[in-house]
C-alpha cells in the first residue's frame, strides 16, 4: 500500500539514495558531486525551520519519492512563490508516485497562502514537462544554454501553476 505522509529525519538516507541516483544519472539536477547525508539534513531542518513540507512516497515501509518546496526567490516580493521539487526511485517511476506526492503537496501550499508555484525542469526531461502539465503547470521561460552538464548545454524550462485565481487578493 502506497502512502504519501511527511517526511522525518529517519527518511534521509533513501532520500539521499533516490537524489543521488538522479543526480549520476540525468540532468534533473543540475550538479555532479553526490550530495552527503549531513547535506541533506541540512536541508532537511531549513524546510522545518521555514515551514515549508517535505513529503515522502511510502510503499511497503520503503521510502520511493519525495517532494517539497520552498522559496523560489529570496527577496520580499517573491514570498506568494515557491518553487517546487518531486524525484522518484528509478524502478518505481511510471506508477503514480509522483503524483500522489503532487496531489498532497499542491493543497498545501494553497493553504499557505501561496500565489504560485514553480518548477525548473531540464528541456530534455520530456516525462516531466508532460507530467506537470497534467497538473495544470504552463511554461512560462525557456533559458537557453544556461547549464552544462555530461558535455551538452542544456536549457532550463520554467512553468508555473497558478494556485489561486490569476489576480486574487494576497
Ligand atoms: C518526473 C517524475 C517525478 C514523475 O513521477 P512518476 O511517479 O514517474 O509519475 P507518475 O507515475 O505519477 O505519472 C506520470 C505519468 O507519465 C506516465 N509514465 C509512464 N511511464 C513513465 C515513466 N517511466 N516515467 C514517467 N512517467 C511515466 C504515467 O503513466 C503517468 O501518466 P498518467 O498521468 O496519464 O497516468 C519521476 O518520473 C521522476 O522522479 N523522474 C526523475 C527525476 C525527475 O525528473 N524529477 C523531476 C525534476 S523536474
Amino acid at each position: 500500500m502506497m502512502l504519501v505522509r511527511s517526511a522525518t529525519e529517519r527518511d534521509l538516507p533513501e532520500i539521499l539514495e533516490i537524489y543521488n541516483q538522479v543526480l549520476r544519472d540525468s540532468t534533473a539536477i543540475y550538479d555532479d558531486v553526490p550530495s552527503t547525508l549531513e547535506e541533506r539534513r541540512e536541508w532537511f531542518e531549513g524546510r522545518n525551520q521555514q515551514g515549508f513540507p517535505v513529503l515522502v512516497a511510502e510503499d511497503d515501509g520503503k521510502v520511493l519519492g519525495f517532494a517539497s518546496y520552498g522559496p523560489w526567490r529570496a527577496r520580499w516580493g517573491y514570498r506568494f512563490t515557491v518553487e517546487h521539487s518531486v524525484h522518484v526511485h528509478v524502478d518505481h517511476r511510471g506508477t503514480g508516485m509522483g503524483r500522489a506526492l503532487l496531489t498532497a503537496l499542491i493543497p498545501m501550499a494553497k493553504e499557505a497562502g501561496m500565489h504560485v508555484m514553480i518548477g525548473g525542469i531540464d528541456a530534455e526531461n520530456v516525462n516531466s514537462i508532460r507530467f506537470h502539465e497534467r497538473f495544470g503547470f504552463v511554461e512560462v521561460g525557456r533559458a537557453k544554454q544556461v547549464a552544462r552538464k555530461f558535455d551538452r548545454w542544456l536549457d532550463l524550462v520554467t512553468m508555473q501553476l497558478f494556485l489561486n485565481e490569476p489576480g486574487a487578493r494576497a
